[in-house]
């Protein structure tokens, strides 16, 4: 048999597992979520982020299962032949009894195979299937709930291609979030021959009461979890989640608030937290990102002045570019307190009589009918404008020439004549508008009732010249193939200021992590799994540029101070220290890189293996990794807080403060040799390269 030990040491208080390595070659590995190719929220993220540190342990043995929806495989996946035999014997099986299957290579980095499944094309067993999943685990789905009768069908299907395999090789499958669940629940029903892990993003329960602004974390032992599931006509998906989650040989959750969470709203206690990762790729240059933020920044800076033409007498290089990003849900993202303290920096930015304008972004999706026409004409201005200045340029350094051809300096005033003129004055009308530039991009559908909207309107954030905190809602992700902003999400951050996430309910949340990754400093809460890692991991987040909002101990009103007094004083940094904690925030990279985390997930695969097949897989009972321990210490030199750093020249202006990107360098030299990176631990095991043709038969 397989003996593979797994013993847990330290390192500088860092975790470190050794000998972790499976002899992957004798097992498969299946990751299984309605998210794979199917972009909804950040499990999409986790999946496609996470796929290359998992090709580089599993190679040709790792499968991932999704839905398969047209427009995705069009657009991101090359259908192939799946080359392993035993994959294709149970592939072919389910289509021979009339169920789409589409295989093939994922276009992203790793190239993972996936498998999807077309829902449509098996609905004609739903019925069959209700009945056999109610004979597993009583639990009866209504008619009129599709997400939860395709989550059944995908469950089913799932199930169905397991039992296909004979007992070799080991099949290790791990499912993500109640939409996959069912497929882990029939598995283990039928006494399938599988080690299953689940891992859960968040709770249902927690999310809709969350949202239904109940006293949440206070309470969490004293809900009537059935009764509350009930209420909220949710009982039959929450029994999905609760059967998935007791199902599991191993349950992870994606933090330990989560953790915590499941524990009183699913009953059971976590195995292992997994924490999210990203996959960070390095800049040869070490100041390439600053150079991306300032190109990106002259993107959005060009979106601005259409949005705000006629209205521009603001000044650009004194604008900052603030953002709130991710699935529109009002309070459990915090958008209400974030727009409170908006209208509170607005009133502390006017009565200081403050020269910074702050421009800040919603992208939450939600309803529309399009663009709508005033936002479209703000770009159609904006590039009329710059046409003009083009054709008068073109004309003016013609004579230019000509007069330098003949010897002589042009009078400059009569360089231009009437006609060029009357273009420009005419150019200038065109600019003016009788309407204040507008607050959303999009005809809203249910554009009385939205949340951000009727704030906004409550609080009076209308735009207006006088003040200096403006509002432009965006209610759809971006593309770079948008006509109106075409940047893609990433590039849009990096053009950023500041991203600023003050949720209520996040399992981890994703957006702030990204935001370090690139360099760009952003609000968090300890309500947020991210930003409790943070907290656990670094010793001064806020030095690092992550700020993160106390929104467990503290009243709403107290967290939106806070909140209010961190963007403020971030206002009041000047471009230099900006530019010393952009440096700062992305020294963080390398404790969000999958290399480092990804060990997470190894070692909840190695328990999972452990329990199913215990004669060919042994674990030191010792082993459960402890997230605590290492941490990154206070930089070394100054904090970037403008009330204690003091600027060298009490007059200066941005222009002086250009370039002095470099002054930090020393900084980041010692902090490099002091702070130990949790990459040091050693690369994750590679796979050694196998030819298909030795795949165990
Ligand atoms: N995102 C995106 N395009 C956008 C805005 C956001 O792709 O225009 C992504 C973002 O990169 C992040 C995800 O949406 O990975 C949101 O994940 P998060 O974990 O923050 O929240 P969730 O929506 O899953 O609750
Ligand atoms: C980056 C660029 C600098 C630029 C700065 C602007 O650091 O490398 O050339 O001056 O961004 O920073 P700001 O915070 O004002 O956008
Ligand atoms: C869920 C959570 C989010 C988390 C994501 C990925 O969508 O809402 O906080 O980042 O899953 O785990």
């Amino acid at each position: 048999p397989l003996v593979r030990s797994l013993s847990v040491t330290s390192l500088n208080g860092l975790p470190q597992w050794e000998d972790e390595d499976l002899p992957v070659e004798d097992l498969l590995l299946f990751e299984v979520a309605w998210e794979v190719t199917n972009k909804v929220g950040g499990i999409y993220t986790v999946i496609q982020t996470k796929a290359k540190i998992t090709i580089d342990e599993w190679g040709e043995n790792y499968f991932l299962i999704g839905p398969y929806f047209e427009h995705n495989v069009k657009t991101q996946v090359e259908v192939c032949e799946p080359p392993n035999p035993a994959i294709k014997k149970a592939v072919d099986t389910l289509k021979g009894q009339g169920c789409q299957v589409f295989f093939g290579r994922w276009l992203i980095e790793g190239n993972p195979y996936v498998m999807l499944f077309d829902i449509g094309s098996a609905a004609w067993n739903l019925d069959r299937w209700k009945g056999e999943f109610w004979d597993a685990c009583n639990i009866g789905i209504p008619f009129n709930d599709r997400e939860a009768n395709d989550a059944l069908i995908f469950g089913s299907l799932t199930a169905w291609f397991f039992k296909e395999f004979d007992d070799k090789p080991n099949l290790i499958a791990h499912f993500h979030e109640w939409q996959a669940g069912a497929g882990l629940i029939l598995s283990r029903f039928r006494k399938l021959p599988v080690a299953t892990v689940f891992t859960t993003h968040a709770t249902l329960l927690g999310r809709y009461l969350c949202a239904a602004s109940i006293d949440f974390y206070n309470k969490l032992d004293q809900f009537d979890i059935d009764k509350e599931a009930g209420e909220r006509q949710i009982y039959h998906r929450y029994c999905m989640e609760r059967a998935s989650v007791h199902c599991a040989h191993v349950f992870t959750t994606v933090s330990q608030i989560t953790a915590i969470e499941a524990e009183h709203m699913l009953k059971r206690k976590a195995d292992v937290v997994t924490p999210n990762g990203l996959n960070i790729k390095k800049f040869s240059a070490m100041h390439e990102f600053q150079n991306l933020h300032a190109m990106y920044k002259a993107r959005i800076q060009e979106f601005v002045r259409g949005h705000f033409y006629g209205h521009l007498d603001f000044s650009l290089a004194r604008t900052l570019f603030f953002f709130i990003a991710g699935r529109y849900e009002y309070s459990n993202k915090g958008a209400d307190l974030f727009l409170e303290a908006l209208s509170r920096l607005n009133f502390l930015l006017r009565v200081h009589r403050s020269d910074v304008t702050v421009i800040v972004f919603f992208i939450m999706p939600t309803k529309t009918n399009n663009f709508n026409v005033e936002t479209l004409k703000g770009q159609a201005v904006r590039k009329q404008l710059w046409d003009t200045a083009q054709c008068v340029k073109e004309k003016f350094g013609k004579k230019l020439y000509d007069a330098l051809l003949k010897g002589e300096i042009p009078d400059l005033n009569k360089i231009l004549d009437r006609d060029d003129v009357t273009i420009m004055k005419r150019a200038i009308f065109s600019t003016q508008r009788q309407s204040l530039p507008p607050v959303t991009t999009h005809n809203m559908i249910d554009d009385s009732n939205d949340p951000i909207l009727n704030t906004i309107r409550r609080i009076g954030l209308f735009n207006n010249r006088t003040d200096r905190v403006k509002v432009i809602l965006h209610p759809e992700f971006l593309s770079s193939t948008s006509p109106l902003l075409p940047m893609d999400y990433e590039d849009f951050v990096r053009g950023c200021h500041l991203g600023v996430f003050p949720s209520y309910y996040e399992p981890w949340g994703y957006t702030p992590a990204e935001c370090t990754v690139m360099g760009i400093p952003s609000v968090t809460t300890n309500l947020s799994g991210f930003g409790c890692f943070l907290q656990e991991h670094v010793a001064d987040p806020a030095a690092y540029g992550i700020y993160i909002v106390d929104r467990r101990y503290r009243s709403p009103d107290e967290s939106c101070n806070q909140l209010t007094q961190f963007l403020y004083g971030f206002c009041q940094q000047s471009r230099r220290q900006r530019i010393i904690q952009r440096n700062r925030t992305e020294r963080l990279s390398d404790l969000l890189d999958w290399r480092y985390l990804g060990r997470y997930y190894m070692h909840a695969r190695h328990l999972a293996l452990s329990r199913t097949f215990p004669d060919k897989f042994e674990m030191e009972p010792n082993a459960p990794p402890k997230t605590e321990g290492f941490r990154y210490p206070r930089p070394s030199s100054v904090p970037p807080s403008p009330s204690v750093s003091q600027h060298s020249s009490p007059h200066h202006s941005e222009d002086e403060d250009e370039d002095e990107r470099y002054d930090e360098d020393e900084e980041a030299e010692r902090d490099r040799k002091n702070i130990k990176s949790p990459l040091s631990l050693g690369a994750l095991p590679q796979r050694k390269k196998k030819q298909h043709g030795e795949y165990r038969n």
